[in-house]
């Protein structure tokens, strides 16, 4: 019989958005006449259309396809040209990044690639994570044999956890010990919180002086509002020796579904060999992508490069906003019910502290009974996130307003 890879079963439940998914329909199979006032603020997934721009630019390149003359097959693995061009002229260059587009790889989204990502790393690096954090840094970590088993806290042994909480301004402290790799996601999932200049300077630093590798996960840098914060790793002097970076188009121009993100991996950023040589992870990833991975389809591509365009650039501009007014009703009616909250500002997760004497889980079978949201119980998220609960502003007006009003009249009794 074939053996399985054993390091699946020292996962802990399920991936925490199905798992959410399926209380959430036993509630609606128990609970029939709520099931259709069910309002879900869980998963971030955005609910309004592409940008037009988009929409144009890949029903042009369903037309492309239909003739020889303009159509396409195969495309490179790490992406056309025309759009790893566009990218780094609108998201480095005009930052004063120092990024090349051969340094850029398109792919179908920054969940695979920061999972992918450790086909090309040793078995045997010290992994730092947030405590709170985005669960796939965790897991495929586990998955990968990276760890240990989990402790009653779900904390999975060999993985260094750096709490970020109210108490620390949800600004991990640099390791006490050395660690190899380290997971920063700015603005941060699930705490909506921002890194300034400052703080990725020393992260920068630290790297630079241990040798570690930063796996940077800029997914939400559209929702930057706050002046000075930086919306790359590479506007931090020497991150291009330390980070790759992750970027998205899933929550700036609604590709969730369709499918579109890139990573960054500079040129001169290296690894250790076994042998003791530096070996280049630019030329690792670019092999992994070409015998993994067979590109992202021209019309998603398309799509993709449209959002660079003038018209394209204002719709993002458009869809970030309108998000980002969700996060401000959320974070005001739910300040207005005397409850503490936290992000919402530079990112479309508010981050709530559970009412007194309630665990996260409890507060969210709370919210379903009593007002039929789903939000994200900060425990999913790691042990320090015990005691919070996440709201996505992913959603309509008409369902965020309703869902607030729902859940001011439930905590106002
Ligand atoms: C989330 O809700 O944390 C995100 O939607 C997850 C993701 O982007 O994969």
């Amino acid at each position: 019989m074939a053996t399985i890879n054993d390091n699946f079963l020292k996962l802990q439940a399920g991936y925490l958005f199905p798992e959410i998914g399926r209380r959430v329909d036993e509630f609606a199979k128990a609970n029939p006449d709520a099931a259709a006032k069910i309002i879900k603020l869980g998963i971030g997934d955005v609910t309004e259309p592409l940008p037009e721009a988009c929409v144009v630019a890949m029903h042009k390149a369903v037309d492309d396809l239909s003739s020889r003359d303009s159509f396409h097959g195969y495309g490179p693995s790490e992406g056309y040209d025309w759009l790893r061009e566009v990218i780094v002229e609108h998201d480095y260059r005009a930052r004063g990044c120092d990024i090349s587009a051969d340094e850029v790889f398109i792919s179908d989204g920054s969940k695979c690639d920061s999972a992918g990502i450790l086909d090309i790393l040793g078995g045997d690096n010290i992994i730092a994570v947030t405590d709170p954090v985005y669960p796939v840094y965790v897991d495929t970590n586990v998955m990968a044999g990276n760890t240990g088993g989990a402790d009653g806290d779900g904390r999975y042994g060999g993985l260094v956890y750096l709490p970020v909480t109210a108490e620390n301004n949800f600004t991990p402290a640099l390791p006490t010990s050395k660690v190899d790799v380290i997971y920063l996601c700015y603005p941060n999932n699930p705490t909506g919180s921002v890194a300034t200049k400052q703080t990725l300077q020393k992260w920068v630093d630290y790297a630079k002086v241990h040798g570690s590798l930063i796996l940077f996960d800029a997914a939400y840098e559209a929702y930057i509002t706050e002046p000075g914060i930086p919306r790359s790793i590479y506007e931090i002097p020497g991150a291009r020796e330390v980070a790759i970076e992750f970027r998205s188009f899933s929550k700036n121009a609604g590709f969730t579904g369709t499918r579109c993100a890139f990573t960054v991996v500079p040129k001169g950023l290296t690894g250790r060999a076994a042998d003791g040589s530096d070996v280049e992870l630019h030329g690792l990833w670019q092999r992994r992508q070409s015998t993994k991975f067979n590109g992202v389809s021209y019309i998603v591509q398309r799509g993709a490069e449209a959002v660079y365009s003038e018209a394209g650039q204002q719709q993002i501009a458009g869809l970030v906003s309108f998000y980002l007014e969700n996060a401000r009703i959320i974070r005001e009616a739910l300040e207005r019910a005397g409850m503490t909250v936290f992000g919402g500002v530079s990112a479309p997760y508010v981050w709530i502290k559970t009412p007194a004497g309630q665990s996260s889980w409890e507060f969210f079978d709370t919210l379903l009974r009593d007002t039929h949201i789903v939000g994200t119980p900060g425990s999913g998220f790691g042990a320090a996130g015990e005691g919070y609960l996440r709201l996505s502003a992913f959603n309509s007006r008409e369902n965020v307003e309703e869902a607030m009003r729902r859940i001011g009249a439930v905590l106002a009794v």
